[in-house]
C-alpha cells in the first residue's frame, strides 16, 4: 500500500476513537468495547511477536513487547478497580520508543542521551507505580496524572523520530507508528483527567505499532529495511545530513549492513567511475559528485529484499517490480539528503540506455543525465567481472567485447570509447609488468 493510502487510513481511525474518547465521558466503557477490542489486540500482539522472533532485530522485539504490554492492560483492567491501564499503556509507550530509538537524530558523537533517559525514566516511574497500586489499592489522581503525563510526552518524542524517518524514507510502517504513538500520547491525556472510556480506546490505538510491524514484515522487503532504513533516517536527520563526509558514512554503514556483496560493488564501482571521470576531464566538484553517484547509484536496493538481491539463478517475475522499483526509490531517498542531492538524477536514470531501451523512463541519449551515463559503464563492467551469487565473473576480455558491443546502443559511445581506451591501457600496462616479471625471473 502506498504511503498516502496509510495516511488515509490511519489518521481518520485514530480521529474516530479519539473523539469517541471525548463524548463518552468519565462512565465504565462497555464491555462490548473492551471485548471488540480484546480479538484483535490477541492477533496482533501473536503476530507481532511472531514477526519479531523471525528476524531477530531488538527493535521490532521491543514494538512487540510494547504491543503485549497493551494488550495485557486491556485484557486485565474490566476485572480489577485498579488504574492498571496506565501504566501498561506507558510501558507500551516506552517500549516504542526504545524501537524507535536508532531512528532517533545522531548527534554529539553517535550517543542517544535524552532519548535513553527517557526511556530508562519509565522504568524507575513504573516500579513506583506498580507498589503504590499494589499496597494502596489506587493511586492518587495527581500520581496518575503525572505517570500518564509522562507516558504521553515519550509517546510524544518517540512520534517526532518515526514522522521525521518517514518523511526522509517514506517507510509506511514508520508513519502508522507514528500515529499509533501520537494517539497513544493523546489518550494517556484523557485517561488522565478521569474519561474512561478513553482507556480500551487508546489501549486500540497503542496496538497500530504492532499492525505496523506485521504488515512490514509482510508487504516489505523485510524487517531489515524498517530496521536499518530507521537507523539511517536516525543518522541523516541530524548535520549527517548536510555534511557530505557524514552522510557518505551513514548511508556506506546502512548499505554494508544490508548487503556486503552490493556495497563492496558500488566501492569498486565508484573508483573505477573516479578513473574514467579524470580521463574524461572532470574535476574537483564535479569529480566528486560523479564519485557520489557511482557510489550511491544502487542505495535504492535498501528496498529490494535481501533474498531478491542474493537469489540465486534468475530473478523471478515478481522479483522484477522490486528491481525495477530500485532507481527512483534511490533518487528520492537520495533527494532528500541535501548534502548528496547532486547526484539524484545520476541515481534515477542509471539504468537508463542511451538508445531509449532502458527503465525506469526510456530516456534516450543526451536526455539521460551525463553522469549516469558515465557511472553505468564502471557499473556494468564490474558487474559482469565480479563474481555474484548467481553467476561466475566473466573473463577481462568478454567484458571489454559486451561493452565495445553495446556502444551506441548500451553506452553513449562517446563515453564507451574513453572507457575502453583507459582498459586498454590498463591491459597494456599488467602485460608489460608481466614481462618485466618474467624478465627478471
Ligand atoms: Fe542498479
Amino acid at each position: 500500500m502506498a504511503p498516502n493510502r496509510w495516511i488515509m487510513v490511519s489518521v481518520p481511525l485514530a480521529c474516530a476513537l479519539a473523539v469517541a474518547g471525548m463524548q463518552r465521558g468519565p462512565e465504565a466503557p462497555p464491555s462490548w468495547l473492551v471485548f471488540a477490542m480484546l480479538a484483535p489486540a490477541v492477533a496482533v500482539t501473536a503476530l507481532a511477536v511472531q514477526a519479531a522472533v523471525r528476524v531477530g532485530e531488538w527493535a521490532p522485539a521491543a514494538v512487540a513487547a510494547g504491543v503485549m504490554a497493551a494488550a495485557a492492560g486491556l485484557a486485565v483492567q474490566p476485572f480489577t478497580e485498579r488504574p492498571i491501564l496506565v501504566p501498561a499503556l506507558v510501558l507500551a509507550a516506552a517500549c516504542y520508543s526504545l524501537a524507535s530509538l536508532p531512528m532517533a537524530p545522531v548527534r554529539n558523537g553517535g550517543r542517544r542521551p535524552v532519548l535513553l533517559a527517557l526511556v530508562a525514566a519509565p522504568l524507575v516511574v513504573l516500579g513506583a507505580m506498580g507498589g503504590i497500586a499494589l499496597l494502596a489499592g489506587s493511586p492518587p489522581m495527581a500520581v496518575r496524572a503525572g505517570i500518564a503525563g509522562y507516558g504521553a510526552g515519550l509517546a510524544f518524542v518517540t512520534a517526532l523520530h518515526a514522522i521525521a524517518a518517514f518523511r526522509l524514507l517514506r517507510v509506511p510502517a514508520w508513519w502508522v507508528q507514528a500515529v499509533g504513538v501520537l494517539g497513544l500520547a493523546g489518550g494517556l491525556v484523557f485517561m488522565a483527567s478521569g474519561v474512561a472510556v478513553a482507556g480500551p480506546l487508546t489501549a486500540g490505538v497503542a496496538l497500530l505499532p504492532g499492525v505496523a510491524i506485521v504488515i512490514e514484515a509482510r508487504q516489505r522487503p523485510g524487517l531489515r529495511t524498517y530496521v536499518l532504513g530507521g537507523a539511517l533516517g536516525g543518522r541523516l536527520n541530524g548535520r549527517a545530513a548536510k555534511s557530505p563526509a557524514r552522510a557518505e558514512r551513514a548511508l556506506m554503514e546502512t548499505l554494508t549492513a544490508y548487503s556486503p556483496d552490493l556495497a563492496a560493488h558500488l566501492q569498486r564501482t565508484a573508483a573505477m567511475a573516479v578513473r574514467l571521470g579524470r580521463e574524461l576531464g572532470l574535476e574537483g566538484d564535479r569529480l566528486e559528485t560523479l564519485r557520489h553517484a557511482a557510489l550511491f547509484h544502487d542505495v535504492g536496493k535498501l528496498f529490494v529484499p535481501v533474498h531478491v538481491l542474493d537469489r540465486h539463478g534468475r530473478p523471478k517475475v515478481r522479483d522484477w517490480e522490486h528491481l525495477h522499483a530500485h532507481p527512483a526509490m534511490g533518487q528520492a531517498l537520495i533527494a532528500r539528503v541535501p548534502a548528496l542531492a547532486a547526484t539524484a538524477a545520476a541515481v534515477g536514470d542509471h539504468h537508463e540506455r542511451y538508445d531509449g531501451t532502458g527503465y525506469p523512463s526510456g530516456k534516450r541519449g543526451a536526455a539521460i543525465d551525463v553522469l549516469a551515463r558515465t557511472l553505468t559503464l564502471a557499473d556494468v563492467y564490474d558487474a559482469l567481472v565480479s563474481d555474484r551469487a548467481y553467476k561466475a565473473g566473466w573473463p577481462h576480455e568478454d567484458a571489454v567485447k559486451h561493452i565495445r558491443e553495446g556502444s551506441g546502443t548500451h553506452f553513449d559511445p562517446a563515453i564507451a570509447r574513453v572507457f575502453l581506451a583507459m582498459l586498454a591501457r590498463d591491459g597494456e600496462a599488467a602485460e608489460a609488468e608481466r614481462r618485466c616479471r618474467d624478465a627478471a625471473a
